[in-house]
């Protein structure tokens, strides 16, 4: 479908969604999803590539707002995929903003009961420098599937912030899960019960609630892997060639979730063959650059981790990151090396590349020894280990690690199916890692089948099978210290047609969830340790939080007073404008307001000065003047706000 056609449908489609908008609610008023991008995207992510992040640079409520930058295409923004269900009917509030003037949209995509995509406008709003709200209330059909809403804008490529979205609706899940007693304290004497979590995994009521009341582990599904965490113009612009500069925007929600709720942290992953940017390993963090020698590679591995050891403790104080996937995947099933190349889908590792043996293993659990907080505990992670070659050469390698005490525990990620591998493989796979004396968690499972689907009886059987084996080894004296679920709910699974975990897509229970907590007996139900914070911690946090909260208001109010001004266009006169023509050179470029800074004031500044409000002063104007037109202009003004946000550099604005 062109993209002609598309915005063809979409104007069709937004007359029927004004005229649905006039319609009373039907549905009941329970708030589904709640978005002030505060701590991150809140599960939104990029719709067609542009770059989507929270912002302070401004917001509606709160600090931040959803930024979405960097696209090629009107259609491509910001998606929320995994909330609304088919046959319901859901009320949309979105605050909206652009610099420039845009109509900003906000679309469903679903695929219809004949299997064709379909583009729906559910409502938009117009900005122009002022917060604009979508308000609509929309039907999904009923043989809607793969549903999904995103942000776009009705023509143009410009950036736009989104602020607090709320989705209101019928619940459409089941709360049973609630009701249960936690998993964790069913297993309480036993071991930590964990899930992975991506952000569009947790940012439903239903889904917090039931993480906070089942699992005492949290694995971020991707956000702390190397390519959510690394940051190329950062790296490149650090100029050393072996600093890499890093950014949590991606992990934010789910660390601020975990640190909030003080649930424990299963860091995923430091070094890895996979999800890594192939840039980390080319001169000068340059996509085309060329292989970096060894030497180079350990100084940015060591760099990597004592920074992200280091932002971590700095920006969220309170979390327990209780271990760590230090590495990942390095060996092959017949037991030898990760081949050595640069093709990852290809199961060719870059590590195996530039070291040309196994060695860089032992220098990031070096490293991670060094810069983890003490107590932290250090895992080797990997797939299919219970193939006895694959598990031989893990023993032999973990055990030299084990020798210089860098290492603490060996992670089973155990993918399994319900036809492979049987409860006795994996039973000699635990029993193998245990003579190392180090821990041992089983840190992925789920386990698919593909030919019978939900809650089979052989998935019943297998989930049973398995666990109850871990059971078995945890009794018979086997260090096992977790055991984390690669998911919630079938629905949101990677490999959902395997239907392969304990929660249905509306969360009601699995048979595979009754037959996992019926392995324990009742009587043997404890209480899972829950983690506190000091009374001292706690005043510390509140502190933080006003004077953050403080210095930040204040920058909302004066961005709401430039709003309204904005609206108010006066005429600049000739005289008046070419007072501004002075031959005056540039003090700091950006600083329009002349206070040593270059902030969202400055901006707000150029937009008064656009706008004819206010002028600036003739070194003030020097300093926005980008293109040397002599006056202040909206292009300016935008290149200003992509400067403040890391979209352009300071090269980028002298050679506008
Ligand atoms: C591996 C990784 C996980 C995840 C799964 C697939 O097991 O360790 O991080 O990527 O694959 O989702």
């Amino acid at each position: 479908m062109t993209f002609k056609k598309l915005a063809e449908l979409f104007t069709a489609a937004m007359m029927i969604a004004n005229a649905s908008a006039l319609l009373p609610a039907s549905a009941e008023d329970t708030v589904l999803h709640n978005a002030g991008f505060e701590n991150g995207t809140d599960g939104w992510s990029s719709f067609g590539g542009p770059s989507v992040t929270s912002s302070s640079v401004t917001a509606h409520g709160g600090t931040s707002a959803l930024f979405i930058s960097g696209r090629n295409d009107s259609w491509q923004g910001a998606a929320l995929s995994s909330l609304l269900q088919a046959g319901k009917t859901y009320q949309f509030s979105a605050w909206v903003f652009s610099q420039t003037s845009d109509t900003i949209q906000l679309t469903l995509k679903y695929t219809d009961g004949s299997g064709n995509p379909q583009y729906k406008g559910i409502g938009s709003a117009d900005s122009a420098g002022a917060w604009a709200e979508i308000s609509a209330s929309y039907d999904i059909p009923a043989d809607a599937t793969d549903i999904l809403v995103y942000f776009q804008t009705a023509s143009g490529t410009n950036d736009f912030f989104v602020d607090d979205v709320v989705i209101k609706g019928e619940a459409g899940w089941s709360t049973e899960a609630l009701d249960k007693t936690p998993l964790k304290d069913v297993y309480a004497q036993y071991f930590k019960i964990g899930c992975a979590a991506t952000p569009s995994e947790i940012n439903t009521p239903i889904s917090q609630d039931i993480v906070k009341h089942h699992f005492n582990s949290l694995t971020p599904g991707n956000e702390l892997k190397p390519d959510a965490v690394l940051n190329q113009a950062g790296s490149q612009a650090n100029g050393d060639n072996v600093t890499p500069a890093i950014s949590f925007d991606a992990a934010r929600y789910t660390l601020k979730f975990c640190e909030e709720n003080h649930i424990p942290v299963r860091g995923h992953v430091l070094c890895w063959y996979s999800q890594t940017p192939d840039w980390f390993f080319k001169e000068g963090f340059k996509s085309d650059g060329q292989l970096v020698s060894k030497d180079i590679m350990n100084q940015r591995l060591e760099n990597y981790i004592k920074a992200v050891m280091s932002q971590i403790k700095t920006e969220f104080p309170h979390l327990d990151i209780y271990c760590w996937d230090v590495v990942n995947e390095c060996y092959m099933d017949d037991g030898s090396l990760r081949p050595a190349g640069t093709n990852p889908k290809n199961q060719e590792s870059y590590w195996s590349l530039i070291y040309g043996d196994n060695s860089y293993i032992e220098k990031a659990f070096t490293y991670a020894r060094q810069y983890a907080p003490e107590g932290t505990k250090l895992f080797y992670n990997d797939f299919n280990e219970y193939i006895p070659a694959k598990r031989d050469a893990i023993y032999d390698m973990v055990s030299a690690l084990k020798e210089k005490n860098l290492i603490d525990g060996i992670g089973m990620q155990s993918h399994l199916d319900v036809g492979y591998p049987d409860a006795n493989l994996y039973k000699q796979c635990i029993e193998k890692f245990n003579q190392l004396g180090l821990e041992i968690q089983v840190t992925e499972l789920d386990i698919t089948d593909y030919d019978n689907g939900a809650d089979s009886a052989k998935q019943v059987q297998a989930y049973h099978d398995i666990v109850n084996t871990i059971v078995e080894e945890k009794k018979a004296g086997a260090n096992i210290t977790a055991l984390v679920f690669w998911g919630i709910t079938d629905g949101t699974s990677w490999r959902s047609t395997g239907a392969p975990l304990l929660f249905n897509s509306d969360y009601s229970l699995k048979q595979t969830y009754k037959e996992v907590e019926a392995l324990i007996p009742e009587s043997e139900w404890g209480q899972s340790e829950t983690e506190e914070i000091t009374e001292s911690e706690s005043e510390e946090t509140e502190t933080e939080e006003i004077t953050e909260s403080e210095s930040e208001e204040t920058e909302t109010e004066e961005i709401t007073e430039s709003e309204s001004e904005e609206t108010e266009t006066e005429e600049i006169t000739e005289s008046e404008s070419k007072e501004t023509e002075k031959n005056v050179s540039v003090s700091k470029l950006g600083d329009a307001t002349l206070d040593e800074a270059v902030n969202i004031v400055d901006v707000i500044a150029v937009n008064k000065a656009v706008f004819g409000k206010e002028s600036l002063s003739p070194e003030g104007l020097a300093n926005i003047d980008f293109n040397k037109n002599q006056k202040a202009d909206s292009d300016e003004s935008l290149a200003l706000l992509k400067y403040i946000v890391g979209l352009v550099t300071e090269e980028d604005l002298r050679n506008f």
